[in-house]
């Protein structure tokens, strides 16, 4: 069932939404939102495939892959592509391709909607992101016609807005440990971005959200999704950022060195003792890394 938190009117804001719904819900839990940016010009195809020529010699900024992908498909094993970046853009009805462009930011005028949209963000969260937030991104998805994205984890928390086309995505509670287990997050923080597996068994666990243009959804940290495209071209922009200290990653990263020990570690929030203390050593692993490194560097 979906989770809507949708005002009936729009606001003047760029994301119209209940205010005290996403105080409460942000980074806990998954939610729709309406957005007021799918009429954007600075997002219309011409202006991707701007963007696109642009960046196209930076693998950093831009990815892009083609063929047939499965929902439990590892990213490190994807088809090759037979088609340049631009090929794939302009044939994206049939190429079956996913192309995504980072970064967007570099540009001052989607600094100025990734700025604006943050600051929505950060007033509707209650959160000091000055504090918290250590780099925000904007980055644009383009899908072919029924393109699968993997089942995944992100390191990012995100909103994730539908311009063109529509989209189911499928979230996961990250509390879920049916659906997500300890292991699973160990090596996801610590050794394989592709730790997350899919069990399909568990599907009918996930909240079902169909993106149209106009709405999008909040995904937390750590909450694993799947994307399925609609009958369209898609296009999204993902607001994210990264936390400056996601403490439960560190305390991930102990715990995948105790299990690899042969210990059995208590999952992070179950002691505030054992954290403490793991926290401790990480940290100072983490600052003795540091120190090694600056050594280094000098002599
Ligand atoms: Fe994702």
């Amino acid at each position: 069932m979906e989770t809507t938190m949708e005002k009936p009117k729009a606001s003047g804001r760029l994301l119209d939404v209940d205010e005290q719904a996403f105080r409460r819900e942000f980074d806990r839990t998954s939610f729709m939102v309406k957005h007021q940016l799918a009429d954007h010009p600075l997002f219309k195809f011409e202006k991707l495939f701007e963007l696109v020529q642009a960046r196209k010699e930076n693998n950093k900024d831009i990815y892009f892959d083609m063929g047939d992908i499965k929902i439990n498909q590892r990213w490190d094993q994807t088809p090759a592509r037979s088609l340049s970046v631009e090929e794939a853009f302009n044939r994206l009805e049939q190429a079956n391709a996913w192309i995504i462009i980072r970064h967007i930011q570099k540009d001052p005028a989607y600094l100025k909607i990734l700025e604006d949209c943050m600051a929505e963000v950060e007033k509707l969260s209650g959160l000091d992101f000055k504090r918290f937030v250590k780099a925000k991104d904007a980055i644009f998805f383009l899908n072919s016609p029924g393109r699968v994205t993997p089942y995944h984890i992100d390191r990012e928390c995100n909103i994730l807005l539908q311009i063109r086309g529509d989209k189911y995505i499928y979230v996961f509670d990250k509390n879920d440990r049916t659906v997500i287990t300890e292991e699973e997050l160990e090596r996801f923080w610590t050794v394989d971005n592709n730790a997350a597996t899919y069990k399909e068994q568990h599907q009918n666990r996930s909240t079902e959200y169909l993106l149209k243009p106009g709405t999008g959804v909040h995904v937390p940290v750590g909450c694993p999704h799947w994307v399925k495209n609609g009958g369209g071209v898609s296009i999204s922009l993902s607001i994210n950022f990264h936390y400056r200290n996601f403490v439960k990653a560190n305390l991930y990263r102990a715990n995948y060195y105790m299990r690899k020990m042969g210990l059995k570690p208590t999952p992070p929030g179950k002691s505030k003792v054992g954290d403490a203390m793991k926290r401790g050593v990480i940290g100072g692993l983490t600052k003795a890394r540091r120190m090694f490194k600056k050594e280094s560097l000098y002599s």
